[in-house]
């Protein structure tokens, strides 16, 4: 019960407030997600959409990924950073169409077999694109739900990212999972800011275990390397 009004309560939230109008949102085509993930893997959304459409202009379909000179894609990934992400992005979309003859791996655990795709981008391909039911944990999934389920857990140990899969899992919203995903996305950005305490009308505030113990700021919990 308590689950299905987080999700309604959540997705209400989105569907009336979210980004809905991001242009990777409004399109799930595995091929504009993808871009956009590998994107926003180092970069903020304000940062990412200029160069998204710039890149989804010039380059509309894997193929066209997959034949253009490595120079033009760098070119287009000028600014961005983190070239490592434009090479392997390429060499990702050279395995689909010269390997896979254009048909996509569909499931998170298949889609880590594209070079740059880690748990995190795959997961987030494989619910938004093909609707599997994964959470995709990054960063705003460790600070948002460490602190509606208050997970005392280190995120700085690799261990965390299997408690927190294990705990959202069965949270995730089996009829719109991709939503799910970036409603947390949304979420994390907004009103659960590493700053902020989810107290100035946060939608899922009835949720929030750490909000109603007074102890937002100290989740989630991290080491100092
Ligand atoms: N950050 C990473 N993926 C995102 C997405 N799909 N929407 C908004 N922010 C994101």
């Amino acid at each position: 019960q308590t689950i299905k009004d987080f999700q309604r309560t959540l997705l209400d939230w989105y569907d009336n407030e979210g980004r809905a109008n991001l242009p990777w949102r409004l399109n799930h085509a595995p091929y504009r997600v993808l871009v956009s993930e590998i994107m926003l893997q180092q970069t903020q959304v304000d940062t990412v959409l200029p160069y998204y459409e710039r890149f989804m202009t010039a380059l509309p379909t894997v193929k066209d990924l997959a034949q253009a000179p490595e120079e033009q894609v760098l070119k287009l990934w000028e600014g961005l950073g983190y070239y490592s992400r434009a090479r392997n992005l390429q060499k990702a979309a050279q395995y689909i169409v010269n390997d896979l003859h254009g048909h996509w791996p569909e499931s998170a655990d298949d889609l880590q077999m594209l070079p740059g795709v880690g748990p995190y981008t795959s997961a987030a391909i494989a619910s938004i694109s093909f609707g599997e039911v994964v959470p995709a944990v990054d960063g705003n999934a460790y600070r948002v739900f460490s602190r509606l389920l208050k997970i005392d857990d280190d995120i700085a140990n690799t261990k965390a990212r299997k408690v927190f899969y294990d705990a959202i899992l069965p949270i995730v919203d089996p009829l719109r999972p991709g939503d799910f995903n970036q409603a947390i996305m949304d979420l994390g950005s907004s009103y659960m800011t590493a700053k902020n305490p989810d107290s100035q009308g946060s939608p899922v505030r009835a949720f929030n275990a750490a909000f109603r113990d007074g102890v937002e700021l100290s989740y989630p919990v991290k080491t100092k390397k």
